[in-house]
């Protein structure tokens, strides 16, 4: 039994059965996973909304072990700020999706974000980005780095592995593939590598496919993110973000500085995470190529980003690595193209484009590429 037929006949699907059976696979063990555990024979659907901020224990002895297991590195609680049944059933879902071992909920996407770097580095390091990155990375998190003594430097995915970029102090290759606005695939398994070769945590921002759609993890990523206040939330009501590693030794590193920054989801945002999930499937049969095929059919548009269109510079890697694509597209009008009734368009485009650019504070190349785009509105 699965939950994705709709997607089976999507457009939006590299139609290939290897693929099919992946997603198919995966569909059915995020529905079993997370499940509230069976008393006297039965047990609700969805796991209980667990609150607490005080555990009881039936006895100091329960107590004493508890502590004990927590001390040994297993995820279990002994106070509210180490998550309930509800958190736990949610971390089980991620878990699912990524292919993860590890999983641990942090408040947002961005805090998700911040949660890696702040782990990975230490004053004097250096990290590398991906210069389409979520733009607050280097808006929020790169002048926090820098009162902290470590910089960082950005490079283009699609000029492939950054060979050229390494320096002796660069501990973190973090990047988001497809990149936002730009939608450019990475070829995460060689820049894995290489990332391996130099003793360099590679993190991937995963929200795009929210993992129903690719697992960094299993193409070499040591970590992997997810703003679930996105496609995984999927209801536009809720703030979250997730942090996946299969990794023993960085799990242990984040759960550190997960504890010390007591980064604590409530156990309604949890199950509302939980909720979003059990769609995930269903609402990413739904998308957009439709959308962007019209969108290249207009006289109006001069370039369409997103990485199922065939012509698109990442497609080839998309098709190979991804099992489907999502509903975002962005476009650039062409100049010419400003007619009585684009203009409009053009205008509330214009908008929101220098929104974009400014949000790319660094001259980057990204930020280049761009401005090299006449005019490009986003949709989400
Ligand atoms: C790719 C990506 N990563 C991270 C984030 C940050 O997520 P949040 O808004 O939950 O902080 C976003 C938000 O738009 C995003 O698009």
């Amino acid at each position: 039994m699965t939950t994705t037929s709709p997607a089976s006949a999507s457009p939006t699907r590299p139609n290939d059965s290897e693929h099919r059976q992946r997603v198919d696979a995966l569909a059915t063990r995020v529905l079993h996973s997370g499940l509230a555990e069976f008393q006297d024979g039965t047990a609700p659907v969805n796991v209980p909304v667990v609150r607490t901020s005080t555990l009881r224990f039936a006895s100091g002895d329960d107590y004493e072990r508890l502590r004990q297991r927590r001390h040994d590195g297993e995820n279990v609680a002994t106070y509210g700020r180490h998550g309930t049944a509800t958190h736990r059933a949610l971390e089980a879902v991620i878990g699912e999706l990524e292919g993860a071992a590890h999983t641990l909920l942090a408040l947002s996407g961005l805090s998700a974000i911040s949660l890696v770097f702040l782990t990975m580095l230490t004053p004097g390091d250096h990290a590398l980005i991906q210069d389409s990155v979520y733009g607050p990375v280097g808006e929020r998190i790169e002048p926090l780095l820098a009162r902290l003594g470590i910089d960082v430097s950005y490079f283009h995915a699609q000029d492939g592995v950054p060979h050229d970029a390494l320096r002796p102090n660069m501990r973190l290759v973090y990047v988001e593939s497809p990149g936002s606005f730009l939608y450019e695939i990475i070829d995460l398994p060689a820049l894995a590598a290489w990332a391996g070769e130099h003793g360099l945590v590679a993190a991937v921002d995963n929200t795009w496919s929210a993992g129903w759609l690719h697992q960094p993890l299993k193409h070499g990523a040591h970590v992997s993110i997810q703003a679930t206040t996105k496609y995984a939330g999927g209801y536009s009501d809720l703030m979250q973000g997730t942090v996946s590693t299969n990794d023993a030794t960085l799990w242990q590193r984040l759960r550190d500085t997960h504890k010390a920054l007591g980064l604590s989801v409530g156990a309604d945002d949890a199950s509302l995470g939980l909720r979003g999930i059990r769609t995930l499937g269903m609402r990413l049969a739904q998308h957009a190529l439709q959308v962007a095929e019209y969108l290249q059919g207009e006289a109006a548009v001069a370039r369409v980003f997103h990485p199922a269109l065939p012509d698109d510079p990442g497609h080839a890697l998309w098709k190979r690595k991804f099992s489907g694509a999502n509903g975002l597209v962005s476009f650039a009008l062409a100049r010419s193209s400003c007619g009585p009734g684009a203009c409009v368009h053009r205008r509330a485009a214009a908008l929101r484009a220098r929104d974009v650019l400014g949000r790319l504070r660094k001259p980057r190349p990204a930020r280049a590429r761009l401005a090299a785009a006449p005019v490009t509105l986003l949709l989400f």
